[in-house]
């Protein structure tokens, strides 16, 4: 069982393991991950944050996953799910479920219509796209090559049924 909760700066160590641990990100990626949770206080003033953050933690507090998403900019009711991972001791325990449920929920109740993920076509990423399948999640669009040779770009969406409602942003 874990405890949801926010995830802010003072988990950086925690996530920077985490993140190394599971094998999935490039050096550079993991970089953008940290900084996202540095800037994560956003622009004061404008409500919704650009990145949001939910963390999932275990009984004995420790970091065992986390999603960071937010807002697609210039577009409607449309969020990106950025990042999710959780610890390769966590996995396969219906973590990354809850922590996507989560999300949902929250964009849901703002009035999300669409989330957007994009992964990579590789077959490192078969359980990551197992993962969202088993989530519901289709693939909308595969750009051929698009990370490098013979690793396409997916972009995988899920419909939430809701509809946009101004008075919402910021639940
Ligand atoms: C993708 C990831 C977040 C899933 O988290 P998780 O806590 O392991 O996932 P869950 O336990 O909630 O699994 C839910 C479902 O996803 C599917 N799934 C998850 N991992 C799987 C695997 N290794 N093999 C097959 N199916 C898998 C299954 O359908 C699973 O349901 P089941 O266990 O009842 O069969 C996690 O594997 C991870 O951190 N991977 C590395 C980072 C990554 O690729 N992130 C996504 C790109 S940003």
């Amino acid at each position: 069982m874990v405890t949801l909760g926010p995830l802010d700066a003072s988990h950086r160590g925690a996530l920077l393991d985490l993140l190394r641990a599971t094998g999935a990100f490039s050096p550079d990626e993991v970089a953008v991950a940290l900084d996202l949770v540095d800037g994560a206080a956003g622009t004061p003033g404008t409500g919704t944050p650009d990145y949001e953050f939910v963390a999932a933690f275990d009984v004995d507090g420790g970091l065992a996953g986390y999603c960071c998403y937010g807002p697609t900019p210039g577009a409607q009711g449309t969020y990106d799910v950025y990042w999710i991972a959780v610890h390769p001791r966590q996995q396969r325990a219906g973590v990354g479920a809850t922590l996507l449920d989560e999300v949902e929920r929250r964009l849901a109740r703002r009035g999300g219509r669409l989330i957007v993920v994009e992964t990579s076509g590789r077959s490192a990423y078969d359980a990551t796209r197992r993962f969202y399948g088993a989530r519901g999640y289709r693939v909308a669009a595969r750009l051929r090559d698009f990370y490098a040779p013979a690793d396409d770009r997916l972009v995988l969406t899920r419909e939430l049924g809701g509809s946009p409602s101004p008075a919402m942003r910021g639940v």
